[in-house]
């Protein structure tokens, strides 16, 4: 009676073990195209480049829009802290002008600059036409609501100095004109035109810098064919 017993036990077994395997997907093989070719060296920053990076453009003053957008994307949770890991996350200028929050906007990039740094990401910060007209007091599209939250506008002016306002040192010292992302990407806030481009890099923020902290706002790199101005290739059909 036992005989039998094990003897069936056995092919249940023996079924199993075949169903199981005749179930299982064949091992994969990556389509050639795709298989990786040591011969060829792939870069660092090709290799990081998993990595997400998330761009945001013209946020001006509207806080509710711009964090919904930093959520949908990823970047913060409801919270409004950084959500966003290893990500890099690229505002292209204009936080400022057509709308009530300023302040809450700048300060909320200032905060996640520090959380981002401490969860291995990275916010960087490019200057928009609107920043620049604002250092340099052009004020035509300040409104009321963002007169009135720095407290009127002798304060306001104070806070966007350079070298002593709170908002003028924190722009002057996080914001570039453009940034290079991972060696390949080229951020700025309007077209970067080949003219500008051959300069580089390093030499193109020097020169944004160097304008502002010579209240130098006709300098030619803040003109219509420089990086924060120019819509060239937008308008190219
Ligand atoms: C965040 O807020 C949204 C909308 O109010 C809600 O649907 C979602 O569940 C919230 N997420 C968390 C983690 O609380
Ligand atoms: C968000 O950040 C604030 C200030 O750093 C902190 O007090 C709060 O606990 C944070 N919230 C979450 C959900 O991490
Ligand atoms: C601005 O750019 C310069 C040179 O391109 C770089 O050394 C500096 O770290 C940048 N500043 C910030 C805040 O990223």
């Amino acid at each position: 009676m036992l005989r039998p017993l094990i003897f069936f036990a056995i092919i249940v077994v023996v079924l199993i073990y075949y169903r199981d395997s005749s179930t299982t997907p064949p091992a994969r093989t990556p389509p050639p195209a795709l298989r990786p070719t040591p011969a060829v060296p792939v870069s660092e920053s090709l290799r990081t480049s998993h990595r997400r990076t998330v761009a945001v453009g013209d946020l001006h003053s509207d806080l509710a829009q711009a964090l919904a957008v930093l959520r949908m994307a990823g970047i913060v949770d409801n919270d409004s802290n950084w959500s966003g890991g290893s990500a890099t996350l690229v505002q292209t200028g204009d936080i400022v002008d057509r709308g009530p929050d300023t302040i809450a906007l700048y300060n909320l990039f200032d905060k996640l600059r520090t959380q981002a740094k401490e969860a291995g990401g990275e916010v960087v910060n490019v200057f928009g036409n609107h920043e620049v007209m604002n250092l340099g007091g052009d004020l035509r599209y300040v409104t009321e609501e963002d007169y009135a939250s720095f407290g009127g506008r002798q304060k306001r002016r104070e806070a966007w100095d350079v070298r002593s306002g709170w908002l003028g040192k924190q722009i002057f010292g996080q914001f570039n004109i453009t940034y290079v992302h991972h060696g390949h990407t080229v951020f700025s806030h309007g077209d970067m035109e080949a003219e500008w481009a051959q300069l580089g890099v390093e030499e193109m923020n020097d020169l944004a810098h160097e304008a502002i902290w010579n209240s130098n706002y006709r300098a030619p790199i803040f003109q219509g064919t420089g990086p924060i101005w120019s819509r060239s290739h937008a308008l190219l059909e």
